[in-house]
Order: structure tokens, then C-alpha cells, then sequence
């Protein structure tokens, strides 16, 4: 249980608060760079800020602030230009900075004059990184994105998924520090969603690969980039991977989950202090002997979290977990929660936050913010085997977490993992190793 301030200071975005001072220190991947070629501007909330986003006729990325500095429109209707952002009802023009660069009519009447140079609006720095846009709004000198192991794959198929969430990005997180709920949330409430489903579109799954063993013991270790989830389920030991290897959460909002094949990391984007962007980069590997063209464009989709029925969608395992998230309220009332020995891995990243929180105010860097570009080459995670991942039936096909892919990225996609068909004997080796 906590203090109203100090679930208030773990869970606030804005700036000069606290966790938006921390949160600031990190860049955050917030669009897919396809959603620019669909439309070159386009509204964004981060971090509590109305922003938008566009991208001008140089190719040059902007992200700034979304009302215009002159009477306050919305910049998201805005004109992309040859160099900055037009304001279509007087014509001032904003670059990337968020510098006044054109005020057209002050130009025609006091050619000589300074007046835009007075006027600036806030506008951060952009990066496209494995298809996303990844902006920074703290302190310059911006750090580096880090670059995790799998984002220098090569030989394999991504997409990314981005569902918004009705509620604080800390809910998101701390569920990746509380591995119990897989038996259950997943295992038991989710199964009987997916069966009844099944049933309702006239067949009967085969749920039996899926369902988790239960856990007889859970562990966790700080480590320099996290946290190392660790578990004892029925039928292992601490001779396993599950407990011996492990499996990371990284500071202070990202999941990372995957065997030998697929992985994905899942990003807790704080739009706001009851709103996140939950944003997912998969990646789907071809096996050795497998050579896939080179993917030109990293395909997006938004993921729908309600149903025709206006329900939360809860067959599908990702959105089981947005189903506990976005039920929790919007900022979960963490001074009425009774914890119990399953939540001594959110007790921990609590600590952790309240840590590195410290660190930030006293002008330190925290925990992840790397600046070596010779430490950010790719960045090797511990990634655990999990005993159900050994089975080639979960190897080979391809189960949808997240609703609103299209038929033919499921396709590609299943055609990747096909690759394997004839190599599950050697993933499966692998994965004891
Ligand atoms: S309101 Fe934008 S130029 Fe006037
Ligand atoms: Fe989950």
C-alpha cells in the first residue's frame, strides 16, 4: 500500500513533476513512421503535452507544440512546407524546433521587423529507429536510443502494433513484474474467453500448448538495465532456465518477452497521467538457411481494445492483460491494495522508480540512459526458455496477441515461422541449451 502523494509522484507525467522528470530522460517511441505516409501531420500526446507531428516537404521530422503561437489553432491541420509547418489561418510557418520562421503579413507591413524571432514554441528532437518515431522532451544533450540486441536482427519480419490504453502506464508496467497472474489471467479467466469464442464462431480450440504451468516460486534481481523475473513452475527446478536465466523487464517501462524465434518489446508510452500508448515491435526470425528480402517498410497496426459489442476484447492474450490494466481504473487506487508474496516484483520496481527518481533529481542520469555510442552497439538481454516454448506446434504458428492485423501481414508472417517447419528439432535443442 502507498501514500496518495506517493502513488500520485510514481505515477505523474507532466512536466516538473517527479516521474515526468524522469520520464523525460528517455526517448519514447510515440507513431509508426508508416502513419506519416498516410497523412504528414498528424495530432500526439506525450508526456502530458498536446503536440503535433508532421513531416515537411524536405523530409525533415517535426514534433512541436500543437496550438499555433499566434491565436492558438490547431497545427495538426497545419500545412507541411518545403522547410517547417504552415499555420493555415494567417500562414505563420514553425520549423522543427518550434522556431516562428515566416509571419507573412508582419513581413508585408515592417519588412525589417523581429517580431517572429521573439516567437518559439516548444519542439522536440525526432529519430526513426525499427520503424517507430522515438521523441526526447527532456534536457539537451539527448541521450541515445538504446539499441537491445534484437533491434540488429537481421533476416526476419517486424510490425508494430499501437493500442491506446484508458490508464496510467504504470499499471502496464508493474504487471510485467508479476508473473502470477499468467496462470490465471491468461491460463484460467483467459481460456474460457478464448474456448467460448471459439465456440461462438462454431469450433473447439486446442488450448492445451497454451495453458502455463503453475508457479511454485518467484524471484527477482536488479540488474543494470532492470529487472530479472525468475520462476519455479510445476515440473521445474532452479536447474532451469525459467529461474537460472530468467526473464527481463526494462527500466522504467518496457517489456521484453520472446523465445529463439519470435520476441517483441512492448513499450508503456505515458500520453498522459490516465492515458497510455502501448506500443509493440515484433519480430519474427527466418530460419538458418532462410534468406528473406530485405523489408523495405515496417508495416503498423492500431489495435482496437473494444469489441462489436463495446466490451474490452478479451480473447486474445495481450488484451487479457489490458482487460486487468484498463479495469484498474485509470490511475489505480494504490492506497486501498492489500499486496501479498506475488507482488515483491512490483514492490520492487516501485522501489527502483523511487530510486532512480532520486537520482534525476539530483541531476544525475538514471538507470538505461546511455550515452556511449561504443555501449550501444547491441545491447545482449537474458532471455529465459520457457518449457511451453519448446513445443514446435508454438514455434511454427503464429498466434495473434494483438486485434487488428491485417490478413496479409498474418500471412507474411505465418510464412516466416513455416521456415522453421523443418528446423524444430534444432529450436528445440537450442532452447534446452
Ligand atoms: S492562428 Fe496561426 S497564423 Fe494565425
Ligand atoms: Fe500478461
Amino acid at each position: 500500500m502507498l501514500s496518495a502523494q506517493d502513488n500520485e509522484r510514481l505515477t505523474q507525467v507532466g512536466p516538473g513533476t517527479p516521474g515526468g522528470e524522469l520520464m523525460r530522460r528517455y526517448w519514447h517511441p510515440f507513431a509508426a513512421a508508416t502513419e506519416l505516409d498516410e497523412r504528414p501531420t498528424k495530432p500526439v500526446r506525450l508526456l502530458g503535452e498536446d503536440l503535433v507531428l508532421y513531416r515537411d516537404k524536405s523530409g525533415t521530422v517535426g514534433l512541436i507544440e500543437r496550438f499555433c503561437p499566434h491565436r492558438r489553432v490547431d497545427l495538426s491541420y497545419g500545412i507541411p512546407e518545403e522547410h517547417g509547418l504552415r499555420c493555415m489561418y494567417h500562414g505563420w510557418m514553425m520549423d522543427e524546433t518550434g522556431q516562428c520562421i515566416e509571419q507573412p503579413f508582419e513581413e508585408t507591413v515592417h519588412p525589417d521587423g523581429r517580431f517572429k524571432e521573439k516567437v518559439k514554441v516548444a519542439g522536440y528532437p525526432v529519430q526513426e529507429m525499427a520503424g517507430m518515431l522515438w521523441a526526447y522532451m527532456g534536457p539537451a544533450p539527448a541521450p541515445l536510443i538504446p539499441m537491445w540486441e534484437p533491434y540488429t536482427y537481421e533476416n526476419g519480419y517486424s510490425d508494430i502494433g499501437i493500442a491506446e490504453l484508458p490508464c496510467n502506464w504504470l499499471q502496464c508496467q508493474e504487471n510485467s513484474h508479476d508473473p502470477v497472474h499468467l496462470e490465471w489471467l491468461h491460463g484460467y479467466w483467459g481460456v474460457v474467453q478464448q474456448r467460448e469464442k471459439a465456440i461462438a464462431l462454431g469450433g473447439e480450440p486446442d488450448l492445451s500448448p497454451i495453458i502455463p504451468r503453475n508457479h511454485k516460486e518467484i524471484g527477482f534481481t536488479e540488474f543494470e538495465h532492470g529487472i530479472i523475473k525468475r520462476r519455479v513452475v510445476e515440473g521445474t527446478s532452479k536447474e532451469d532456465h525459467d529461474w537460472k536465466v530468467g526473464h527481463p523487464a526494462l527500466f522504467p517501462n518496457i517489456l521484453f518477452v520472446g523465445d529463439g524465434v519470435k520476441c517483441n518489446f512492448q513499450y508503456r508510452t505515458p500520453i498522459d497521467d490516465t492515458t497510455t500508448l502501448h506500443v509493440t515491435w515484433f519480430f519474427y526470425k527466418a530460419a538458418p538457411g532462410t534468406t528473406l528480402p530485405k523489408q523495405e517498410k515496417i508495416p503498423h497496426f492500431i489495435v482496437p481494445i473494444y469489441d462489436e459489442s463495446g466490451k474490452l476484447i478479451p480473447d486474445l492474450v495481450n488484451h487479457q492483460d489490458f482487460v486487468a490494466w484498463i479495469t484498474q481504473g485509470p490511475n489505480a487506487d494504490r492506497v486501498q491494495e492489500k499486496l501479498g508474496e506475488s507482488d515483491r516484483g512490483i514492490i520492487l520496481l516501485r522501489k527502483q522508480l523511487a530510486e532512480q527518481m532520486k537520482i534525476v533529481e539530483d541531476g544525475g542520469d538514471p538507470m538505461n540512459v546511455i550515452r556511449d555510442p561504443g555501449k550501444n552497439n547491441s545491447i545482449e538481454l537474458p532471455l529465459e526458455r520457457w518449457p511451453s516454448l519448446q513445443e514446435v506446434s508454438r514455434i511454427a504458428v503464429y498466434f495473434t496477441a494483438q486485434a487488428g492485423e491485417t490478413e496479409e501481414v498474418k500471412s507474411d508472417i505465418q510464412g516466416v515461422l513455416d521456415t522453421w517447419a523443418s528446423h524444430a528439432d534444432e529450436v528445440v535443442a537450442s532452447n534446452r541449451s
